[in-house]
């Protein structure tokens, strides 16, 4: 049987910057992930990436592109009953500021760091199984091309995200699961036209939430809120310009560009955290274990939170024989994340349309909004959480 000293079990960017920092500590890890290379990078995600995850990022040795081609924003904007109000994260926060750099990209650099390093990484992987990680070894078997195979390892790195077979591995009886769904969708798409505006326009409308992003000056991320079971392929690109422009303040609707897109796609938006953490040799990592839904902004910058918890305790457990840092991993992680988890819940609170609450529930998020318009201190609350509290 094959050995390693860490098995990672997904390629996202858990898994490749877990492998990353891993590396750089002269620690062995084998990533196997289910899909092809191609469709993890094809798959259109994250765009805000928090001033400590451009830390992490750099110090893995994969931060000259997103240094050269990221871009540096200093505030974003709150659109709601007509008007536009701008949160300026660095007069709030004396200098802080989040960066606008897809997934997609930070994908491709761990991916590049980690070929041109020589490391292992088995792709499309069926029947990826995890065993044994209540005992002192571990195994991860799979298949490839009909052939099976096995590899022994010290830890096992639960990086497959929420529909991985880490997390469902574990006994019921073992872990624990919080979660609330909620009533609504975020379809989105991205196309080549100019962003709208130089910052991001979060927008509360009558007619539901709506969110302006950008990948680059010439591509453009959007996103409305929809019915949870609509289907992307029932909204044509006109359908869905009309409506954001519709969704937008005078001044950002005037000035959109509209153009064919190039992704369209339907998310639905949960809050879920899995706990605890740590299941003898097995942690869970990033989505594994938890997801928020997209309006802060969180949930890539979480998953990397959670692999500089563990990177920094598997060095310490190879390099000083400390086991500290992986028995205190889920409960360092867990705080983390809840606070996160509440951000995200509340900022989805007071951007969308929620019928079902009623007019009390109505009243309530026009009170939260005012509120926050009216007071320094609110506003100063909402930018310390955007670009992340500190490890
Ligand atoms: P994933 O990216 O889900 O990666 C898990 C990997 O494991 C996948 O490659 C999968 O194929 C693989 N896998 C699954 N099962 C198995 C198996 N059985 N065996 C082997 N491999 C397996 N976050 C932010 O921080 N900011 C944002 O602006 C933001 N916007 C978002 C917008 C949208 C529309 C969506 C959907 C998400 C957004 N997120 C955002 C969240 C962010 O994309 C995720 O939190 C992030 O992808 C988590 O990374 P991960 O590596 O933990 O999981
Ligand atoms: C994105 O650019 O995809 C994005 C930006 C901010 C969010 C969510 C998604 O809150």
């Amino acid at each position: 049987m094959k050995r390693t000293q860490v098995a990672i079990i997904g390629a996202g960017p858990s898994g490749l910057l877990l492998g990353q920092l891993l590396h750089l500590a002269g620690i062995d890890a084998v990533i196997i992930e289910r899909k092809s290379a191609d469709y993890v990078l094809s798959r259109i995600r994250a765009g805000v990436l928090e001033q400590g995850t451009v830390d992490v990022l750099t110090r893995a040795g994969v931060g000259g592109r997103l240094k050269a081609e990221g871009l540096v924003h200093d505030g974003f904007a709150l659109a709601w009953q007509g008007t536009s109000h701008r949160i300026d994260l660095s007069r709030l926060l004396a200098g802080r500021h989040v960066t606008v750099y897809g997934q997609t990209e930070v994908t491709r650099d761990l991916m590049e760091a980690r070929a041109s390093a020589g490391l292992t990484t088995v792709y499309e992987a069926d029947e990826v199984a995890i065993h044994d990680f209540d005992g002192a070894r571990p195994r991860v078997t799979w298949a490839k091309g009909g052939v099976a195979h096995e590899l022994g390892c010290d830890f096992i790195a639960g990086c497959d995200g929420y529909h991985g077979v880490s997390r469902a591995s574990v006994p019921v009886s073992a872990i624990q699961t919080f979660e609330k769904v909620y009533p609504f969708g975020w379809l989105g798409i991205l196309a080549d036209v100019p962003p709208v505006s130089h910052e991001l326009i979060y927008a509360n409308h009558a007619r539901g939430f709506a969110l302006c992003s950008m990948r680059s000056a010439t591509r453009s991320r959007y996103y409305v809120q929809c019915d949870i079971d609509d289907k992307a392929a029932a909204w044509s690109d006109e359908r869905f310009w009309d409506e954001l422009r519709l969704r937008l303040d005078p001044a950002a609707a005037e000035a959109l560009v509209t153009g064919p897109s190039i992704e369209k796609s339907v998310a639905p938006l949960r809050s879920f955290v899995a706990e605890p953490l740590r299941f003898g040799r097995l942690f869970l990592v990033g989505d594994a274990a938890h997801i928020v839904p997209p309006t802060g902004a969180k949930g890539l910058n979480l998953a990397v939170g959670d692999v500089h918890y563990l990177a920094t305790a598997l060095i310490a457990r190879y390099g000083e024989n400390s086991d500290a840092g992986i028995d205190a991993y889920s409960a360092t992680a867990l705080a983390r994340i809840w606070k996160a988890e509440r951000f995200s819940w509340w900022m989805t609170s007071i951007m969308h349309r929620f019928p079902q609450d009623g007019a009390f529930g109505q009243r309530m998020q026009i009170a939260e909004l005012d509120y926050l318009f009216s007071s320094e201190a609110a506003q100063t609350a909402l930018a310390e959480n955007y670009v992340g509290l500190p490890y």
